[in-house]
């Protein structure tokens, strides 16, 4: 028996919007009319494949609502999401039409849903499970790879990669370095060209962070970039300001990602901190630089997803330096939610005719040389303990975070 609520209870529950999520269960075209303010639409044909991205928690409180007492559409919705696990569904039988009949305020369509209306007509048939995001810092490219495959869910940029963006490269060939004031701005700019591009696995932003950047400081940057685009997602390092850092944004509502993973431990650090985020957390987990030193990275990938298991499910693996074709079959194999992959191997991949294979696909463990990659043990980590008893600590993620601030380095004047 589903909970139900009057107008009145639903008018009290949005003054604390982090407490549920509302769902309007119409169609993306009536949602883009009106709803209901702070409503997500999730329509009752996409329960199965969008309700995850909405509400990451099981244990939530969603309220449902459709046209009115008359439309069945949110009842069903409710029953749909009990069945998936969640805990706390509750509906609103007045619906849109008793909102409006008693003269509130309506909402019309947000960019941030809309990118996800739009995605949704457009995909095609054999679209994959996991989200494709492109690995890359140019909107051209971004373009291009969006009609090459037909759809693109998200990007990634990172300093390495705005740091080569044609436009930037042109600027310091011609032999002007920018201030911090001109680099952000052009990160900007590259970001707002390619968010209307893509859909809703949004665009990662990377903050600035070496080993002396606070939390705060991170978040301050974070909460700036957030405002750039409708569909951000902001992009924190695996050490402890880092983490300390995301769970200052989750609980201000803010999408993050988690960068710069190498290890299992470093995964459960992240489902730790970001437990109280209502919207799908990231964690990165980059195999092609663990395989460039022997490690299996694909086995991280893999051991994250096993020890997620136990979990409420509000952390998305995002398979990150990926390499070759192998390391994009195995992460659908492997279910992993998302990828991000560079614009030559996507290419190669569209070239294929966007083959997926199947979950009995058989991965090779080999390195670059042909020798097999060192395996990477599976450890017994306890979710429900506090991320500061996991082991932060991995030279790679120490070693790639002075390479991202060269690299952001190297666009910089010197400092007068
Ligand atoms: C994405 O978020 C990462 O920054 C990217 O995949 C890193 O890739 P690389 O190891 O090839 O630089």
């Amino acid at each position: 028996m589903i909970t139900k609520i009057t107008r009145e209870e639903l008018q009290q529950k949005l003054e604390h919007p982090k407490r549920s999520v509302v769902l309007d269960v119409l169609s993306p075209e009536d949602y883009r009319l009106a709803h209901i303010p702070g409503a997500l639409n999730l329509p009752r044909d996409q329960v199965r494949t969008l309700a995850s991205d909405l509400v990451a928690r099981k244990d939530l409180e969603v309220i449902v609502y459709s046209a009115g007492p008359a439309c069945h559409a949110s009842e069903n919705v409710a029953d749909q999401l009990t069945a998936m696990g969640y805990t706390d569904v509750r509906h609103y039988a007045g619906g849109k039409s008793d909102w409006l009949q008693s003269g509130l305020p309506v909402a019309s369509e947000e960019a941030r849903n809309n990118a996800n209306a739009e995605e949704i007509e457009t995909m095609p048939a054999n679209k994959p499970m996991t989200k494709i995001l492109l690995d890359g810092g140019d909107p051209d490219e971004t373009q291009r790879i969006r009609d090459r495959l037909g759809f693109l869910d998200g990007q990634t940029t990172n300093p390495t990669l705005v740091a080569t963006n044609p436009d930037v490269q042109g600027r310091i060939v011609s032999g002007h370095r920018l201030s911090i004031g001109e680099q952000k701005e052009e990160y900007k700019r590259i970001v707002q060209k390619i968010s209307p591009l893509i859909g809703s696995g949004g665009v990662s932003l990377e903050v600035f962070a070496d080993f002396n950047t606070t939390a705060e400081q991170m978040v301050s940057q974070g909460e700036e970039m957030y405002s750039w685009i409708p569909n951000a997602c902001i992009k924190y390092p695996c050490i402890p300001e880092g983490l300390r850092a995301a769970k200052i944004s989750v609980e201000r509502d803010m999408r993050v990602n988690m960068t710069l993973c190498f290890s299992q431990a470093q995964a459960a650090a992240v489902y730790a901190a970001t437990k109280s985020s209502k919207q799908p957390v990231y964690v990165s987990p980059f195999v092609g630089r663990l395989d460039d030193r022997g490690d299996d990275g694909m086995q991280v990938v893999r051991n994250i997803k096993e020890m997620y298991r136990q979990g409420d499910g509000h952390v998305h693996v995002l398979v990150a330096s990926v390499r070759k074709m192998d390391h994009l079959l195995y992460a659908f194999a492997l279910s992993a939610e998302l990828a991000t992959v560079p614009a030559k191997i996507l290419e190669e991949w569209a070239a294929g005719k966007l083959a997926v294979p199947g979950k009995d696909f058989v991965y090779r463990p080999l390195g670059k040389n042909g020798k097999p990659l060192r395996p990477v043990p599976y450890q017994q980590l306890d979710l429900n303990a506090s991320w500061e008893t996991f082991d932060l600590k991995h030279e790679l993620t120490d070693k790639e975070i002075r390479k991202f601030v060269d690299d952001y380095r190297s666009t910089l004047a010197p400092a007068a």
